[in-house]
C-alpha cells in the first residue's frame, strides 16, 4: 500500500524521540560516517552526521569510534570490492570495542545479494540501511542500544519518501550541496541506480527555496543542487514548477552566490534550461552532460534515448548562449557489444565536443541490471587499450583547454586548502575549474580576483590581483 510521498511529521517525531534517548544513554560517545561513491552519498552522510550529533555523538574520523556507519557505494564492482574490504577490516576494531555499533548504510545496502553476503560472512554489522531508510538511524541506533535487532530492512519501505527536517552537520560554511529530489526512473540498461535509491521523488520546491534562503543568510557562496537527473525535478509533483523554474526562483533570492546543478540528463535538458542559465548571473556556467557513448546503436543498447546527432545540438545551443560554458561528461569504455567503430564514434564525439574534462569509466556488470546479461565479447585487454586510448585523446583536449586560460582573469570562490606545496590553497572558477595559489587561509569561503599564470591537464595555477 502506498504510503504518500513524505515521511509524516509522526514519524519524524519518533525518530527526534529516539535521538534523545540515545542522548541520554551515550554521553562522550564518538562516531564515524565513511563515504564512498557519489555527491548524493556525501550529502546523505551529512544528514546521517547530524543525526548522530544530534544523538550526542562526538563525530570523528576513525573507524574505533563507538559508532562506525559505512555510507557504501555500488556503482561499480571495484567500489563494492573496497567497500567489501574495509567491512572486513572492522572485525579487528569490533573486538577491541565488543560494544561497538556497525551499520553499512548507502547502495549496497539496498543491493538483495550483498544484503544476504554480509549477514552471512559479516557478522561483526549490527544493522544495515538503505538510502531510502536511513532517516530512521535514531530508531536503529537505538533498538542496538537496548539489545533488540536494529535491522531495518528495506522492502518493508517499498515505496521510498522524503524525509524532511531531519537534522545535518554540514562539513563546510562556504559551499554546500541540496538535494533537490531522490531515486531515479530511467533505467539505464548498466546502471544500479534506480534498483537500489528507488523512483524519482522531488522535494517540494518551497522546502528547497527555504534551504538555500538559509544557506545564503548563513554565508554559503556555492550551492550545488543534486539529484540523479535533476532535468526530472518536479515531474512526479501536482506543482507547476520544473527544473528550469526552480533554479530560475533560486536565483532570484537575495545575496553573492552561485548555484550548480548535477546531474542533467542529455534527454530532459531543455532549451528552457539552457535559456534560464544563460539568463541569471547566479547560475555557474558549467554544465555536466553525461553522454556515456558515441554511438547510436550503443546508446540505444544503454537505452540512454537520445541519439549523438540531439547530444550534439544541445552543446551547439548550449555554446551559442553561453560561449564561455565548461562543460564536462561521463563515457563508458567497453558497454557490452562495443565494437571498434562503435568506440571510435566515442572518439569523434569528444574531438566534435571538446569537453573540459571527462569521467572516465570500463563498464562494469552489475547484478540485476540488464546489461550484465548480454553478450559481451570484447576482452578486458581490448577495453583497457581503448580506455587508454580515450584518456590520451581528452588529455590532450584538457591540457590545451587550461593553456588558454593562461593570463585570463577571473573571479573565482577561494573553496580550501591544496594538498601541499607552495601553492597553499584552491579557488573555483565560474565555470568549476581549480586553480592553485598562493594565499592566507583566512581568504577561504570568500570571491576573489586572480589571473591565470600557469596550466596542467587536470588544473590552473594563480595569483590574486591586488
Ligand atoms: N559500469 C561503468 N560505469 C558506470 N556508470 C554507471 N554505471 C556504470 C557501470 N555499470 C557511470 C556512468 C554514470 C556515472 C555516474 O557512472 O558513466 O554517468
Ligand atoms: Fe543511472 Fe541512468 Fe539513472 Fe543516471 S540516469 S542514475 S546512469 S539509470
Amino acid at each position: 500500500m502506498s504510503k504518500g510521498k513524505f515521511v509524516t511529521a509522526e514519524e519524524t517525531g519518533f525518530q527526534r524521540e529516539c535521538m534523545e534517548r540515545v542522548r541520554a544513554m551515550t554521553q562522550g560517545g564518538t562516531a564515524f560516517v565513511d563515504t564512498y561513491g557519489c555527491q548524493q552519498n556525501e550529502a546523505d552522510s551529512e544528514r546521517m552526521r547530524g543525526m548522530l550529533s544530534e544523538m550526542g555523538y562526538t563525530i570523528t574520523d576513525s573507524n574505533r569510534s563507538d559508532v562506525v556507519v559505512i555510507n557504501t557505494c555500488a556503482i561499480r564492482e571495484h567500489a563494492e570490492q573496497r567497500v567489501l574490504g574495509n567491512i572486513g577490516y572492522l572485525t579487528h576494531t569490533k573486538r577491541e570495542n565488543p560494544n561497538q555499533i556497525i551499520i553499512v548504510a548507502g547502495c549496497m545496502a539496498g543491493e538483495k545479494h550483498i544484503r544476504e553476503q554480509i549477514k552471512k560472512s559479516y557478522r561483526q554489522v549490527d544493522a544495515l540501511l538503505d538510502t531510502t531508510t536511513f532517516w530512521r538511524l535514531p530508531e536503529t541506533i537505538l533498538n542496538i542500544l537496548e539489545g533488540r535487532n536494529g535491522e531495518i530492512r528495506a522492502e518493508s519501505e517499498p515505496d521510498s519518501r522524503i524525509a524532511e527536517g531531519m537534522p545535518v552537520l554540514r562539513q563546510f560554511k562556504h559551499k554546500a550541496q541540496v538535494s533537490i529530489m531522490y531515486g531515479c526512473n530511467n533505467f539505464c540498461s548498466y546502471c544500479i541506480v534506480p534498483y537500489v535509491r528507488g523512483r524519482e521523488r522531488s522535494r517540494r520546491s518551497t522546502d528547497i527555496i527555504e534551504e538555500v534562503r538559509e544557506l545564503v543568510a548563513d554565508g554559503c557562496k556555492d550551492i550545488q543542487l543534486l539529484g540523479q537527473n535533476v532535468n526530472s525535478y518536479g515531474l512526479d509533483s501536482a506543482e507547476e514548477m520544473d527544473f528550469a523554474d526552480l533554479l530560475g526562483e533560486l536565483g532570484k533570492l537575495e545575496g553573492d552566490f552561485l548555484l550548480r546543478f548535477m546531474t542533467s540528463h542529455p534527454k530532459d535538458c531543455t532549451k528552457k534550461l539552457l535559456d534560464t542559465m544563460a539568463s541569471s548571473p547566479r547560475i555557474a556556467r558549467h554544465l555536466h552532460l553525461p553522454v556515456q557513448c558515441g554511438s547510436d546503436r550503443i546508446l540505444q543498447a544503454m537505452n540512454r534515448r537520445y541519439t549523438v546527432a540531439k547530444y550534439l545540438s544541445l552543446i551547439d545551443y548550449a555554446r551559442e548562449k553561453m560561449p564561455d560554458i565548461v562543460l564536462t561528461s561521463d563515457i563508458i569504455v567497453g558497454f557490452p557489444g562495443e565494437t571498434e567503430e562503435d568506440f571510435r564514434g566515442t572518439l569523434e564525439l569528444i574531438k566534435k565536443v571538446e569537453f573540459d574534462s571527462l569521467f572516465t569509466f570500463i563498464f562494469s556488470p552489475r547484478v540485476g541490471t540488464p546489461a550484465a546479461s548480454m553478450p559481451d565479447p570484447a576482452t578486458k585487454e581490448e577495453k583497457s587499450e581503448r580506455f587508454e586510448r580515450l584518456v590520451n585523446l581528452q588529455n590532450e583536449i584538457s591540457a590545451r583547454k587550461h593553456r588558454e586560460y593562461i593570463g585570463k582573469k577571473f573571479r573565482a570562490l577561494i573553496d580550501g586548502e591544496s594538498r601541499g606545496g607552495e601553492m597553499n590553497l584552491t579557488a573555483r572558477t565560474n565555470g568549476g575549474r581549480l586553480i592553485n595559489f598562493a594565499g592566507d587561509k583566512s581568504l577561504i569561503g570568500s570571491f576573489a580576483d586572480m589571473e591565470i599564470t600557469g596550466a596542467t591537464t587536470w588544473s590552473l595555477y594563480g595569483k590574486l590581483i591586488k
